[in-house]
């Protein structure tokens, strides 16, 4: 049986430290001391010092939003891998959809990230998932299957247990239009099937794949409760105290 995973991408919000940082409060004090769930926010780069002792004491993890390839270096903008574990950073996204389409991110680029995280003792959280198009137009197991190939090129099956999936629709992302439960089914069986084939059955039966897109407090026990669904990677509503503690109590 795999843990369920629920992570929180704040994005680019809150506009403060101060917001952030209550935000950190309220979270923690809602889920207590010992969570029997896995449970992770991951704030803005610039609120992770702050987020991190907030956080102080807590089974809930810290992770970023993003992180360079290289170890350092003349990249403007950028941030290392040790500058996340500087921060206290458990936890690392990859390759979220809004990087893929909004930045041109590459599954090249999305791969060097990860082989960088691991390298450096961070838990990849690695995202994928098909738009609208791709999926009217049928291609969404071809779409999956490419990110994952160009994503985890390298990656052995020893190394796959500790990277954490994120199936994200980019079409039901921010848009209220969540997957229904037969549909993120449907894909992440697909996912475990792909999983299987090629890092054995035991490996793919250990990886966590999360959900993203949508899940809110009044779908995420249904979708949940899927066979091939272990954990949810939230938006919107991790921004809302009230909306990602009822989605963790939902996976309790
Ligand atoms: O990374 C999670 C995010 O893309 C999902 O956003 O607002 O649809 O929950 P949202």
């Amino acid at each position: 049986m795999r843990p369920l995973f629920i992570a929180g991408n704040w994005k680019m919000n809150p506009a403060t430290a101060k917001e952030a940082v209550a935000l950190a409060e309220a979270i923690k004090n809602g889920v207590g001391p010992a969570a029997d769930v896995r449970v992770a926010v991951c704030p803005p780069a610039l609120f992770l010092d702050q987020v991190d002792a907030a956080l102080a004491n807590s089974p809930i993890g810290l992770g970023a939003q993003n992180m360079h390839w290289k170890p350092d270096g003349a990249y403007t903008g950028e941030i290392s891998g040790a500058m996340l574990n500087d921060a206290g950073c458990t936890h690392v996204i990859l390759g979220h959809s809004e990087r893929r389409h909004g930045m041109g991110e590459t599954d090249a680029q999305v791969n060097a990230k990860l082989h960088t995280a691991l390298a450096v003792g961070l838990i990849p959280i690695v995202c994928i998932g098909e738009t609208q198009q791709e999926r009217e137009g049928g291609q969404t197991e071809d779409v999956v299957a490419g990110q994952l190939t160009g994503s985890l090129a390298g990656i052995s099956a020893e190394q796959m247990v500790g990277i954490v999936l994120a199936y994200e629709p980019v079409w039901a992302i921010g848009t209220g239009l969540t997957a229904t439960p037969a549909q993120a089914q449907g894909v992440h069986e697909f996912i475990r099937d792909w999983l299987t084939k090629l890092f054995g059955e035991a490996t793919a039966a250990r990886i966590v794949v999360q959900y993203g897109g949508s899940v809110k407090p009044d779908n995420a026990a249904e979708l949940l409760a899927c066979p091939d669904i272990d954990g949810a990677l939230v938006g919107g509503a991790s921004l809302k105290e009230a909306d990602f503690l009822g989605i963790i109590r939902a996976a309790q």
